[in-house]
């Protein structure tokens, strides 16, 4: 099992305080990280997420507001980790569904801001602290959680799953680029998790969107941190420029 463990690893996880990322800074902490910060806007979701997860035991936990919708945020963010950095999980995301004759520019300027640019100056600020913690037989690792919406085409939502797509080719060309200084990265492409994203659309569709994925059940928590674990540790040290589904088989069926 020493294949699957973190042990003395530092990581980032954006969007920590709740949902997915909540998901996966608990996963990275079970499995013996020694240090995970995690970011949101909200100061007191912060508090809360950091007080829960010191809870896991073992690491530290640290957490640090910031609003990753500017690229100032995204710096002072990455100014704030000292030393090396064995692992960023880009996850905060937002998203937005309207009609298209409805759809706004704002939309626009929200989703791609949050969801596409951020992971792109965060990983520009972060990849010496990266190098710093990156070996040829034990690469850094980014791992950015992408979405089913970027590889399916679901309607309304047309910045959010363009963004993801985008997410998800982003990952392809800093995999190449970084993979010879000893950084993977890699996507998760996640299928329906319950979160404050996705709450209202399990409320009213939940059953139906179940019955969708082929293995009849939305993601459990283990089911996001596993993916994660695996790519953040010895067991995913080759996999580089991969996107991968976490969805039960949704995008196949
Ligand atoms: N849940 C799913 O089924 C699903 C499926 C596919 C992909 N995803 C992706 O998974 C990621 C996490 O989503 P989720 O479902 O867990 O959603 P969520 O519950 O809404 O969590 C989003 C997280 O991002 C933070 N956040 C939002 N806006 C931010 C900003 N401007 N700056 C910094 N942090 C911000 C939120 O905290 P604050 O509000 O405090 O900022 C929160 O911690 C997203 O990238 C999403 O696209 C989710």
């Amino acid at each position: 099992m020493d294949l699957f463990r973190l042990d003395g690893k530092t990581a980032l996880v954006t969007g920590g305080t709740r949902g997915i990322g909540l998901m996966i800074a608990r996963g990275l902490l079970e499995a013996g990280a020694a240090r995970v910060v995690i970011s949101s806007r909200k100061a007191a979701a912060v508090d809360e997420a950091v007080a829960e997860l010191s809870k896991v035991g073992g690491g530290e936990v640290v957490g640090v507001p910031a609003d990753l919708s500017t690229e100032e945020e995204c710096l002072r963010l990455a100014g704030t980790v000292e030393g090396p950095l064995h692992i960023l999980v880009n996850n905060a995301g937002a998203t937005w569904g309207a009609p298209l004759e409805e759809f706004p520019s704002s939309a626009w300027d929200k989703v791609i801001d949050l969801n596409l640019k951020s992971p792109f100056y965060l990983t520009k600020a972060l990849v010496p602290r990266l190098r710093e913690a990156a070996t040829a037989d034990d690469p850094a690792r980014i791992i950015n959680i992408g979405s089913i919406d970027g590889i399916m085409t679901p309607g309304q939502r047309y910045s959010y799953t363009s963004s993801k797509a985008a997410v998800h080719q982003l990952t392809r060309v800093l995999a190449k680029e970084l993979g010879p200084q000893a950084i993977t990265v890699n996507a998760i492409a996640p299928g329906p998790f319950e979160s404050k994203m996705m709450a209202a659309t399990l409320d009213a569709f939940g059953e139906a969107i179940a019955e969708a994925v082929p293995l009849k059940r939305i993601g459990r928590p283990d089911d996001m941190a596993g993916a994660a674990v695996f790519l953040a540790s010895r067991a995913g040290s080759y996999v580089n420029g991969a996107v991968i589904p976490v969805d039960g088989g949704l995008t196949v069926a």
